[in-house]
């Protein structure tokens, strides 16, 4: 799909989207089309009951003296209450009307009382659209042309045209990451491993991202023994890759805002093996390495004033003649060890090497951890919040606004001393399972022994948003690329430069 902006022009045969805000009062552009049909569309919206509101839709033919054939009006609601997440909103919603046209004509007018101008509305309806447009279809190859998609131009119209334009092509590159992000949850284990993984991510080379991947050997002297622990089990050897985007001004020594990401690009659960119903859904257990990945080629696509890094930890949890034991101790770079309890909890032994090896690598000031990490945390807040845990306030409230902002939410989740207790080991100096009990909170707290002292840091669990079965405005089912569009805006408004 190919998303244009021109000036607004109602003679066109193409199929036309209207605005109507709420109580179902045409705005300029209707109303005109309107008075042209000798008040045609209004009867229909009346006829309808249609009131409005924001996001709701409304398909009629085309009356006549129109040469399109076909009207969608969709309604804004309140124009006082427009912010950017209503625009995309409305992109989002009227994308599936249009999906099966060859193009389609939307008419942004500005609103009376609307804080948001129809500039910025338009480059955000059309972001929203696009982010909805998303499909991963790779693998159907009998799938019938007339279940395609074929929106090729979707034409907006709107006054500042070249300005609306300018907004969407920075916009676009954000959508560029979601999308990466989304086809790497996507893809199939047998064709996502650490190693493959690791060519995708190759690819931001041009982009001026500088990779650095470590392989088993590697790791190996460096004393990983909890990661390698978790890959020791699979044929797959793992990877630990680095993202590097240096884009402050005068950079060299400037230190990193550090991400990091689960990647376990399958997670069968090892010895303490998972139940089968279901266990396809753990290819998308490396989503936290996707959203870093992703999010660096946002960074890098916008060229971010900021020094960031991106890590991912890439293994994949396999039963086998040598895979790890429950009982297992594990020593870390750090010099800790772990007594591996549930060989099933294995991203926080990932994360573990990998958060400590960022750490003395780059030393970042701040560091957020992503990973799908704990079935507890969609028991806690269901699909519709991650899980964030963090040792500072202010990264937290940031992270929490941003979140708002984005319509990418999380909820700040407790860390304490008695959560900690429950994971010490009788024979290690900690276990990997605190039991039943606050299952995402023990799991944060293990990380949090990782925490370097003086580093800023955040933890966003991720398990309940990474993936969806339902459609939403701007998120297809399947992988959402949570947490891209979250922590693109946290870097905009609190990292650059
Ligand atoms: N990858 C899973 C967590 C998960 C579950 C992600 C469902 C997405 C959807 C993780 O490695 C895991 O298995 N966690 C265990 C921990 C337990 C053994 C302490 C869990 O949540 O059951
Ligand atoms: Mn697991
Ligand atoms: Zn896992």
């Amino acid at each position: 799909m190919r998303i244009k902006f021109s000036k607004a022009d109602f003679s066109t045969d193409h199929p036309l989207v209207l605005m109507v805000s709420d109580g179902g009062g045409l705005l300029s552009a209707a109303e005109a089309l309107d008075k042209k049909t000798n008040g045609s569309i209004s009867r229909v919206i009346k006829n309808e009951d249609f009131e409005g509101t924001l996001g709701e839709v409304l398909v009629l033919n085309a009356p006549n003296g129109l040469k399109s054939s076909k009207i969608v009006l969709v309604g804004v609601g309140d124009p006082k209450r427009l912010q950017v997440g209503s625009a995309q909103l409305v992109g989002g919603k009227i994308y599936p009307h249009l999906a099966h046209q060859n193009a389609a004509y939307v008419i942004v007018d500005s609103m009376p009382g609307s804080k948001l101008s129809a500039t910025e509305f338009s480059a955000n309806l059309a972001f929203g659209a696009l982010l909805r447009s998303y499909r991963f279809d790779k693998y159907r190859t009998k799938e019938k042309k007339k279940d395609q998609p074929k929106l090729k131009n979707l034409i907006i119209g709107v006054r500042e045209f070249a300005k609306a334009r300018k907004i969407y092509s920075s916009l676009s590159k954000v959508a560029n990451g979601v999308f990466l992000t989304r086809d790497l949850v996507s893809e199939p284990a047998n064709i996502l491993f650490p190693e493959s993984f690791v060519e995708r991510a190759r690819e931001l080379k041009k982009l001026g991202i500088k990779i650095q991947v470590l392989g088993e050997r590697e790791m190996r002297k460096l004393g990983m023994g909890a990661l390698l622990g978790v890959a020791q089990g699979s044929q797959r050897t793992p990877r630990l890759l680095s993202m590097r985007w240096d884009g402050a001004p005068n950079s060299s020594n400037k230190r990193p805002i550090a991400f990091i990401g689960k990647g376990v690009t399958f997670d069968t659960g090892g010895i303490s093996i998972k139940p089968s119903g279901g266990m396809e859904d753990m290819k998308w257990d490396m989503g936290g390495a996707g959203v870093v990945t992703g999010l660096m080629r946002v960074l890098a696509e916008r060229k971010a004033k900021v020094n960031a890094v991106g890590v991912a930890g890439l293994v994949e949890n396999m039963p086998s003649g040598t895979a790890q034991r429950p009982g297992d101790v594990v020593k870390t770079m750090s010099g800790q060890t772990i007594e591996v309890i549930n060989t099933d909890a294995e991203g926080r032994l990932v994360l573990a090497d990998a958060m400590w090896w960022c750490q003395q690598k780059f030393k970042p000031h701040t560091m957020i951890d992503l990973a799908t990490l704990t079935g507890a945390i969609i028991i806690s807040l269901g699909h519709h919040h991650a899980g964030m845990f963090a040792n500072d306030d202010e990264l937290a409230n940031r992270l929490t606004k941003s979140g708002e902002e984005t319509g990418e939410r999380v909820w700040r989740m407790p860390l304490g001393d008695d959560y900690d207790n429950q994971v010490k080991s009788q024979i290690a100096d900690m276990k990997n399972v605190g039991g039943r009990d606050a299952g995402s909170i023990t799991a944060a707290q293990i990380l949090q022994r990782f925490v370097q002292d003086g580093v800023k840091w955040a933890h966003l669990d991720i398990a309940g948003v990474t993936w969806s079965n339902t459609d939403s405005p701007i998120v297809p089912k399947g992988g959402t690329g949570f947490g891209v569009r979250l922590l693109d805006r946290l870097v905009a408004e609190h990292f650059e430069e």
